[in-house]
Parts: C-alpha cells; structure tokens; sequence
C-alpha cells in the first residue's frame, strides 16, 4: 500500500460546523448592512478568522472602515456566537461515513492528522468524542499562513514523519484543495464548488469516502 497517512481538514469535512461559521458571519455581516451570500462564504472556508473578516469588508468596499482594533474586537465577536453554536455538538454531529473511513484507516495502520486553522478545532474534536484518534493535530496557532498556502499540511506531514507524496488531503474548501496540490498530496474534495485545478478525487458528500477508492 502506497498511502501511509490521511490528512483531514475539520469544518465542514469531519462535521458540518462550516454552517455555523457562515451563521456567525452573517449575523456580524447583517448588523453592518453588509452584503454576505453562501455564495462569498466559499471564499471563507479554510481561511483564518482576520482574512475571513477583511474578505466581507473587502466585498463591502470597507476595508479602511475599521482600525485593527475594532477588526480585533469584530473577530472576537464573531468567535463568541460561533462558540455558542458549536456548544451543542456532540458525537452524533459527525458527518456520514467519516468514523466508518477513520476506523478502517486505521485497522491497516494508516496515521491520521487534522489540518484545520481553526483555533476552536481542539474544543470541537473534544465535543465530537474523537481528540484521541488522530497521531497528529496541528496547532493552528502556530501556522503563520492560510490555506492555500500549503503550511499546515507541510506540518502534518513533517510532524507524522511521513513523505507529503504518501499522504491524502480530504478538504471541503477550495482554497484548502490547493493547499494539498500545493504539498504534494493526493486530494479528495467533499462538495468542492471551483477550483483552480479539480480535486483528485470528487465526492458529493463524506457519505461517499469508501476507503477502496482512495487508498493506493
Ligand atoms: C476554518 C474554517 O476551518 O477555520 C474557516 O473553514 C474559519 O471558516 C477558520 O474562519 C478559522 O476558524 P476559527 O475557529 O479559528 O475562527
Ligand atoms: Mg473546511
């Protein structure tokens, strides 16, 4: 078997906490009069906390019309109301097929990673019953740059001490998609809208990860 480790991305691929952080946006967004679509939400997804907020002020044309510290206290804001979403999650909120794939992963000695740039991902991982499962989950306050930069699935891959080449990237988001391009790695997309280049493998939903199809 060629593939040693799968890299998972959390929000919207391990469980479906990417509509909670649309929600928590637009509720901030809606407060201003600001225009924010699920559609401009595409361009969120795997994008850390500031960026996500200087995006919608970007699609506003207000990106001069706060000072780093009112940016700082609308980011704190807006993590309030996520946190207060998520704080009903538990193990039932995975998403289809997704501990089914991990288990089977693992019984063939697969490492398993979490590449999420959320702050929030270990409280998550915690509430969804499945912290200890992973060999390695990368601390999002440590990486420096935002999916698509490939940062955070460089990391996974060096801290699992396995080849990029050997690992396979399941992502929800585009600029996550290019992310995995971008290490080296085999990509599976959950519902992937565009991207600049399709993702390896396409699946509309994690009901569809069949572990058959995606190991090598
Ligand atoms: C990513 C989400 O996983 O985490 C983004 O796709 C989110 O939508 C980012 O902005 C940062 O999350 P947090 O919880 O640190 O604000
Ligand atoms: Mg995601």
């Amino acid at each position: 078997m060629k593939t040693k480790a799968i890299i998972f991305d959390l929000d919207g691929v391990i469980t479906d906490s990417a509509k909670y952080h649309f929600q928590a946006w637009k509720e901030l967004a809606d407060s201003f009069g600001y225009k924010f679509t699920e559609e401009d939400n595409e361009r969120l997804k795997g994008v850390s906390r500031l960026d996500s907020l200087n995006i919608i002020l970007e699609i506003n044309g207000a990106l001069d019309a706060f000072t780093e510290e009112e940016k700082e206290a609308l980011c704190t804001k807006k993590n309030d109301n996520y946190v207060h979403l998520i704080g009903s999650v538990t193990p039932e909120d995975m998403l289809p097929g997704v501990a089914k794939f991990m288990a089977d992963a693992k019984a063939v000695g697969l490492k398993l990673a979490v590449a999420s740039v959320s702050k929030n991902a270990p409280a998550l991982l915690t509430s969804l019953g499945i912290i200890d499962e992973f060999d390695y989950i990368a601390d999002a306050r440590k990486i420096t740059r935002s999916k698509p930069d490939p940062e955070i699935f460089a990391v996974c891959a060096k801290e699992l001490g396995i080849d990029p080449a050997l690992c396979v990237g399941v992502e929800d988001s585009q600029a996550g998609i290019e992310a995995i391009h971008a290490a080296g790695m085999k990509s599976v997309g959950i519902n992937v809208t565009v991207t600049s280049r399709e993702p390896d493998i396409h699946l509309r939903s994690t009901a569809e990860l069949d572990f058959s199809n995606i190991i090598e």
